[in-house]
């Protein structure tokens, strides 16, 4: 079990991905997920919001689909500066930048391992475009899945440098790590490529997983996967492409980790007492069994 638990960062706050087709993963995100449009960029990017902050996504055109960089929010006592310098001290490059986008005055953007582009701010604008009250309309973005190339040094830049917790893996190649309250935050997913894997929007409670099902299905949009009760992290989940077959998780009731006692506050449901960080194996995905291959039509 590691000794403290005191990461420089809380939570994560935006992802940026480029999109060839512009329009249509916007009208997606606003459409479909209820999200604001809240500025544009000089580049062609446009900064989207759940309902609070500037921005929880940005999107900007590409020639084909890119994970651009994700944003995570630096504690209030982690000065940008000795912060930067002290990125640069483990080897890597760490550039602060002013005015690079809309909402952020200040981000200290960091080339982590395998490629993967990140920016630490300080603040961000939250100028409170509203929550949508339809639709799947997503409470919040709660964490990003990550393929990297580089996995043991970018989960050791996670959990080493920012102090993340290391809270589960599956059978090694999915990785797990927190620096909230939250089960995980970051899932770094050791592949030899470079790109998002999914990213996850929390829904106000489970009961709104039906209703995001419906909204998804009028906009013609299928369910990839659930909505079921995943076990590393117990999270109700279920999954659908964006424009970009970019995966796209929504969740609710995920674990509340404990790291004062480096385990899980104990749920129903939970196969182990304590649920301490462990590791699963490459078939135990779905806590409730459901075989989502299974054909029902033919039993
Ligand atoms: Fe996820």
């Amino acid at each position: 079990m590691q000794e403290k638990f005191d990461p420089k960062v809380f939570q994560l706050g935006y992802v940026a991905l480029g999109t060839p087709d512009i329009q249509r993963a916007k009208d997606h995100y606003l459409k479909n997920l209820g999200m604001t449009e809240v500025a544009q960029g000089d580049d062609g990017s446009v900064y989207l919001s759940l309902g609070y902050n500037h921005h929880d996504l940005v999107l900007r055109p590409a020639q084909q689909k890119t994970l651009l960089h994700v944003g995570f929010h630096l504690k209030p006592h982690v000065m940008v500066g000795d912060f930067a310098r002290d990125v640069r001290e483990l080897g890597l490059t760490a550039t602060v930048k002013t005015d690079n986008q809309p909402g952020v005055a200040e981000v200290v953007e960091v080339e982590a391992p395998g490629g993967l582009v990140i920016e630490f701010y300080g603040a961000i604008a939250a100028p409170v475009p509203g929550f949508k009250q339809t639709g799947a309309s997503p409470v919040r973005l709660g964490h990003v899945a990550i393929i990297n190339p580089d996995g043991d040094k970018l989960i050791a830049f996670f959990r080493d440098f920012l102090g993340f917790w290391f809270t589960d893996d599956i059978a090694g190649i999915a990785n797990f790590l927190t620096c909230n309250r939250e089960h995980h935050v970051v899932n770094i997913v050791k592949a030899p490529a470079s790109r998002v894997h999914h990213i996850a929007f929390e829904l106000r409670d489970s009961s709104c997983h039906v209703i995001a099902a419906d909204a998804l299905r009028v906009a013609g949009v299928n369910l990839l996967w659930g909505p079921s009760r995943h076990t590393a992290g117990h999270n109700v989940a279920s999954y659908h492409h964006d424009p970009d077959k970019v995966m796209v998780e929504f969740y609710t009731e995920m674990d509340a980790f404990v790291p004062e006692l480096g385990m899980s506050e104990p749920r129903p449901w939970h196969e182990h007492f304590p649920m301490k960080p462990r590791s699963w194996g490459p078939t135990e995905l779905n806590a409730w069994g459901a075989d989502f291959a299974f054909n029902l039509a033919t039993g």
